[in-house]
């Protein structure tokens, strides 16, 4: 990714630091966040930090690596996974990245850093492949709608639902991406709308009850959403409210794709009702932070007080509801057989 002219990955590694673009400063805002033990990142992954499947992933496999760079003893070991692993409970990535690490940092502890390197450049690669695969789907003068933020800033680099966008948009298509704002932490408002600005690609953000209105007057010709874990039968976890654009699409005939890569399907998940919903502070609905007009900071309550709340972080679209899944591999149907033919 490009940001004010330079060539940024979402994390990556200096020596024994981690370094990522700190997203809860974004888009106001443009920091790095420097990770120097294991509780740095799990910080990190708890509080948003760096957030998106892929790059969940990442941080989680670099957590591991500095938890055996910081210590010999076993209990330290398995403590720091026990840890890492608990920092948030749906994106598959996480625990995926924490077992290639745990189990190649037993064998040799000296390995473990270059194993986590490997996560986050297999990552990368993926969003590439996705993107060219994906490419494929977008006819040019297309309008697309997505969800939440699956773009770079999720991933190490490309993204899953948006690098077939920027790929398209690259090799000169027109396209048009409608980001829903998915409300509360505002991914798409803040996160989709900055990384499409920064590439150039028109878009705009629109509320996030403003779908259906837009796919019943045919303005939307494809929605593209990232996943958080995709169980062994096709249903997808994601950010909540995909499910709602799932079941307008269908209503209106509109091909719905969900596109991530493989390190994000969880085969011991029968169906999308074995996968954990997190659940996340209440405080995301009742407050919003954003700058006023002279670019100061406020934090202000945008609920009644005494309001109670529920806050799940994502739901599950049913496989049946799916069109198909952009993998780096290939676009393949949400059932079974096809997951199994290509993991
Ligand atoms: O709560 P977040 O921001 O970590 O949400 C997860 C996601 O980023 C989305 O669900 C995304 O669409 C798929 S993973 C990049």
């Amino acid at each position: 990714m490009k940001y004010a002219g330079k060539h940024y990955r979402t994390i990556w590694r200096e020596g024994l630091e981690i370094c990522m673009i700190d997203q809860t400063k974004l888009p106001f805002g443009f920091e790095i966040y420097r990770a120097k033990c294991y509780q740095d990142i799990c910080h990190a992954i708890r509080i948003m930090i760096v957030r998106g499947a892929g790059a969940i992933g990442a941080a989680a496999g670099y957590g591991m690596a500095l938890a055996f760079a910081e210590s010999g003893d076993r209990n330290f070991i398995d403590q720091a996974r026990k840890d890492i692993d608990a920092t948030r409970p749906t994106a598959r990535n996480l625990f995926y990245a924490t077992e290639r690490v745990y189990n190649v940092g037993l064998i040799d502890s000296s390995l473990a850093l270059k194993e986590a390197d490997q996560i986050a450049l297999e990552d990368e690669q993926d969003g590439l492949n996705i993107g060219l695969n994906g490419n494929t789907l977008i006819k040019d003068g297309a309008s697309i709608l997505t969800h939440c933020n699956a773009g770079w800033l999720g991933f190490v680099d490309y993204g899953s639902a948006l690098s077939p966008i920027y790929i398209a948009h690259n090799q000169g298509k027109k396209v048009f991406v409608y980001a829903d704002e998915t409300r509360p932490r505002g991914q798409g408002a803040r996160l989709t709308a900055w990384e499409l600005q920064n590439e150039g690609v028109p878009y705009a953000v629109i509320p996030d009850n403003a779908g259906a209105h837009l796919m019943s007057k045919g303005l939307i010709d494809l929605v593209i959403v990232g996943a958080d874990r995709i169980a062994r039968n096709g249903d997808a976890a994601n950010k909540i409210g995909t499910l709602e654009k799932a079941i307008v699409a269908k209503h209106y005939g509109i091909p719905f794709y969900v596109a991530a890569p493989l390190s994000t399907f969880d085969t011991d998940c029968l169906s999308g009702k074995d996968i954990p919903i997190e659940e996340r502070d209440h405080d995301e609905v009742l407050w919003q932070t954003g700058p006023d007009k002279m670019n100061n900071l406020h934090t202000i309550r945008v609920c009644a007080p005494g309001s109670n709340v529920l806050n799940p972080a994502f739901d599950v679209t049913p496989a049946e509801l799916i069109t198909g899944i952009i993998t780096e591999k290939g676009i393949i149907k949400p059932t079974e057989e096809a997951i199994f033919a290509i993991i």
